[in-house]
């Protein structure tokens, strides 16, 4: 297995924001993982199974943190990591840790989608492996996610809350959960070009279909959200609770704020990244 350490994140309870919003109010903490995201639960699955499968290296498009992740896992594993990125797009914490651990960045001028072509292609003819979440071990890996989620509450929370990029964890959460679906609330940038929230800059979801069958099957709720609305969220979860995300993060708790809930239900908001991530971006919150 090649693993960092990856998962049992804290699920923390968030007293204030529980009460501001009158209801039980959680955060999954992702950005305890070991590059910092949520990503490395899946990559630790992806990048096993490749070695096992005899690649010689692994290629993904990235907004940053798939990137950062995949970079560490195959440099754990002893394999070549090449990642494409929208280039100007994506936070420089993000590429710097790619970097830093050997993966051969190649940013590309065009979209996240453009980066995703170069890397499906890649993939085709070099026999690389892919690991971006088109890759179903990446799901696997992801859905632990969820399983931790109701062994650390005790039960299927009655709202699970978290942002929507490409949709593969959304996918990998309804997976890890099961038959019995907590209510699923989605936060998306309606500047899915160029939010200030870059984890996020996709345009065309590439599991959106899945994401729709999601929401249907959990009477769920897909929030638009501006990016006052995803900044502010990201400021209360900072400042009311001392959980430094990066804003990615707080769509979540943005689209809990947005849709208003039933008073005293149980929210898990998934807190997908860490704060460091992107240190431009934290400018705005130190105003
Ligand atoms: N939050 C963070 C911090 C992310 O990095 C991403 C996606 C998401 C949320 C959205 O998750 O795509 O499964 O709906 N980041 C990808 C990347 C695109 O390349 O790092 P999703």
């Amino acid at each position: 297995m090649i693993t960092l350490g990856e998962g049992n994140t804290p699920l923390l309870r968030a007293p204030r924001l529980s009460e501001r919003f009158d209801v039980e109010l959680w955060l999954k903490w992702e950005g305890a993982n070991p590059t910092g995201s949520f990503k490395d639960r899946g990559m630790a699955v992806a990048v096993t199974r490749a070695v096992e499968r005899g690649a010689t290296g692994v290629v993904c498009a990235s907004t940053g943190n798939t990137a950062a992740s995949a970079a560490a896992y195959a440099a754990r594993a002893g394999l070549r990591a090449v990642v494409f990125t929208p280039r100007g797009a994506v936070s420089r914490g993000k590429v710097a840790q790619a970097r830093a651990v050997g993966a051969d960045v190649r940013e590309i001028d065009g979209t996240f989608e453009d980066a995703h072509r170069e890397a499906r292609r890649l993939a085709d003819e070099e026999g690389f492996v892919n690991v971006n979440s088109i890759n179903p071990d990446r799901i696997e890996g992801q859905a632990s996610a969820a399983r931790e989620v109701v062994q650390q509450l005790g039960r299927v929370p009655d709202v699970l809350a978290l942002p929507y990029g490409g949709g593969g964890n959304t996918v990998a959460y309804a997976v890890g959960f099961g038959e019995r679906l907590p209510r699923f609330v989605l936060g998306e940038a309606e500047r899915r070009q160029d939010t200030f929230a870059s984890a996020i800059r996709i345009v065309e979801p590439v599991h959106r279909l899945e994401v729709g069958g999601v929401l249907k099957r959990s009477d769920g709720t897909l929030v638009t959200l501006t990016e006052e609305q995803i900044e502010e969220a990201w400021r209360l979860v900072a400042r009311e609770e001392g959980v430094f995300c990066e804003p990615a993060s707080a769509a979540g708790i943005a689209a809990v704020a947005a849709s208003g809930t039933a008073a005293g239900q149980s929210i898990v908001c998934v807190l997908t990244g860490h704060g460091l991530k992107d240190p431009d971006a934290t400018e705005r919150l130190a105003a």
